[in-house]
């Protein structure tokens, strides 16, 4: 038994859409979010700078002693994964594409096509289509980078016809070229999508990297034994810029007020 926090870091609001089902299913796991909302969005970056915010975030993660690290962001599971795993050998690390990759191999046939939608370095990473064919070689699986969802996500635009918009523009031709069935939301902030993307194509099969890192995370501390035995304080919400958005989102996501929620401000010249 473990009663140390779980820490959990996106670029940005994204990686919040993991938290709920981790509540869900682990609710004595307290939580340590670090959400980079000076620095966000990470995906159409270098991978340099990227490796270089992420391992400012662990060692503030890893400074707050926390048990594990979930890199509740794709970019960064496609990208930092050796990297953290080699400077903190003493906590599991856990990212999102592996547990994701896993299911869409186990639950799609070689009649699925699937998509992929994901920021522009996932995408150039391939990692999905190496992990899902590792699995499940017949699947026929594209990817589509998608860059202007998550600036558009972080500014609250969500439900409104510039959101439709911007989805039919990535996913028309997208999904009528390749036949697709099976979309896989292969960044954190997109299942803030999923409503829409529902309503624009009822008939697609959608599957979230969010809800599949949760998953993870509880098949992990069950195998090593550091699941928490009891609940030891309440869940912290840390953003590197308190932006406008930043506040209702966490609202929107967990459901809760303000008052309910610790949420701290967290600048970046500061501690890192
Ligand atoms: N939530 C991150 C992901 O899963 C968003 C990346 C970004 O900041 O562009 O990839």
């Amino acid at each position: 038994m473990d009663n140390r926090p779980i820490g959990f870091f996106d670029s940005g609001v994204g990686g919040l859409t993991c938290i709920p089902y981790v509540m869900r299913n682990l609710p004595n796991e307290r939580i340590i979010f670090f959400g980079d909302t000076a620095r966000t969005p990470y995906g159409s970056k270098n991978i340099d700078t990227i490796k270089e915010f992420t391992m400012q975030i662990a060692s503030f993660l890893k400074r707050k002693d926390v048990k594990m690290i979930v890199t509740a962001c794709n970019t960064v599971s496609a990208t930092c994964l050796p990297m953290l795993r080699e400077h903190f050998p003493d906590i599991p690390i856990i990212g999102v594409i592996s547990p994701t990759s896993k299911v869409v191999a186990k639950s799609c046939t070689r009649e699925d096509n699937v998509g992929v939608i994901a920021t522009k370095v996932t995408v150039a990473s391939g990692e999905y289509e190496k992990k899902i064919n590792k699995n499940n070689p017949d699947l026929n699986v594209f990817s589509k980078a998608c860059p202007a969802f998550v600036p558009l996500i972080e500014e609250g635009i969500i439900d409104n016809k510039i959101m439709d918009l911007t989805i039919k523009y990535y996913l028309d031709d997208f999904i009528k070229e390749n036949n697709i069935n099976v979309i896989v939301l292969g960044c954190t902030h997109y299942p803030l999508l999923k409503d829409r993307i529902k309503s624009l194509y009822p008939d697609l099969e959608i599957i979230s990297s969010s809800k599949e890192v949760a998953v993870a995370v509880e098949i992990e501390l069950k195998k090593r034994g550091m699941l928490a035995a009891e609940r030891s304080g309440e869940n912290v919400f840390y953003a590197s810029d308190i932006t406008d958005n930043f506040v209702p989102m966490i609202q929107r996501i967990l459901g809760k007020s303000e008052d309910e929620l610790n949420i701290r401000f967290k600048n970046v010249d500061n501690e890192y």
